[in-house]
């Protein structure tokens, strides 16, 4: 992997119109963590066709998924070295860097599918990636994968004191660790490579994921107790290395622009559809235990999260708050 690692540093140029490689091609390494069958691993293929496309093949999008290059814990790291020029991060990976898109990680934010599309598409959407730029990164846009549901290997989650004292896997996020402590359970941050070897060791009794993250990497094979309650959302910041952007002739950046613009509105279709498919698909498996919570106890998850509002408010003001909460225009 060393030896791999330098290799494509070394390979990848990008060659100023001025100089006399006018003609050879950009290479645009893109690494992320899940599966190749799932709403990230799709946009990020179709992403790198319709640039191959629009660019007659001048610049080449190579893909790596699975974490086969860099984890989620190391892929900001390397974006920013430049030593790949492309990743795309949940948003609770973000908030390291910039605490405000805690607010994505709200429990509720979003109410259904239309409600994630207005914000991800509309000024609050961009105003979030806005905010890479002060680090180093340009954000492209807003992909989603999904609600999250709780699964567990101990018992269904239906009420919340079905929680209490269990330990729940999250991604690093503030708002994620205080969400499963309001619930009497203990939160650890396991990155995403090292969920199903934990899982293996008995190391935690729960998470918080998409369908299409649990049917990929098999984790109901280990938590059988599925809880439809999507409470929570999944999403990723689309983000490049800013200097490495910055040197790119301005035609081929449009023409980046536009084939994101056209993955990031097929993204938003296919993401829902692959869920619904991966959902049927673990359905099918008569080892698992699936409950949908009901209004009231949606209500009941609502009302034990409102705290970490009250919180967020404090910390970060109302603005951005009620911007998402009105459809993000
Ligand atoms: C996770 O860590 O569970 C997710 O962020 C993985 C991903 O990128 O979908």
């Amino acid at each position: 992997i060393f030896m791999m690692k330098r290799y494509f540093s070394e390979r990848n140029i990008v060659y100023d119109d001025e100089q006399k490689g006018l003609n050879k091609q950009i290479v645009i390494y893109f690494s992320h963590v899940v599966a190749e069958n799932t709403p990230k691993g799709l946009a990020a293929q179709k992403f790198a066709q319709l640039v191959e496309e629009k660019t007659n093949g001048r610049v080449k999008v190579e893909v790596f998924p699975n974490g086969s290059l860099y984890s989620d814990e190391e892929e900001i790291d390397a974006l920013m070295r430049g030593d790949v020029q492309m990743i795309a991060p949940s948003f609770s990976k973000v908030t390291e860097l910039i605490p405000e898109w805690q607010v994505l990680d709200l429990p509720f934010i979003f109410e259904d599918y239309h409600d994630v599309e207005k914000v991800f598409t509309g000024e609050a959407g961009k105003q979030l990636l806005a905010m890479l730029e002060k680090k180093g990164m340009k954000g492209l846009a807003l992909w989603s994968n999904g609600f999250k549901q709780m699964i567990s290997n101990r018992h269904l989650l239906i009420e919340p004191r079905d929680f209490s004292g269990l330990k729940f896997r999250v991604m690093p996020s503030e708002i994620l660790e205080k969400q499963f402590r309001l619930l009497g359970a203990e939160p650890i941050i396991v990155p995403f490579n090292h969920v199903y070897q934990s899982l293996e060791k008995h190391e935690f009794d729960g998470q918080e994921n998409t369908i299409s993250n649990i049917c990929s990497k098999g984790f109901y094979q280990f938590q059988p107790y599925l809880t439809i309650s999507n409470h929570g959302y999944l999403g990723y910041a689309v983000i490049v290395n800013q200097s490495f952007w910055e040197r790119l002739p301005k035609e081929i950046q449009q023409k980046i622009t536009e084939a994101m613009k056209e993955t990031t509105i097929w993204n938003l279709k296919q993401s829902k559809r692959q869920n619904e498919q991966d959902l049927a698909k673990i359905k099918q498996n008569n080892k698992i235990h699936i409950y949908e919570l009901t209004n009231k106890e949606r209500e009941k998850w609502k009302q034990k999260f409102a705290p970490l509002y009250e919180e967020f408010e404090m910390e970060f003001g109302d603005k951005l708050l009620r911007q998402i909460q009105n459809g993000g225009s």
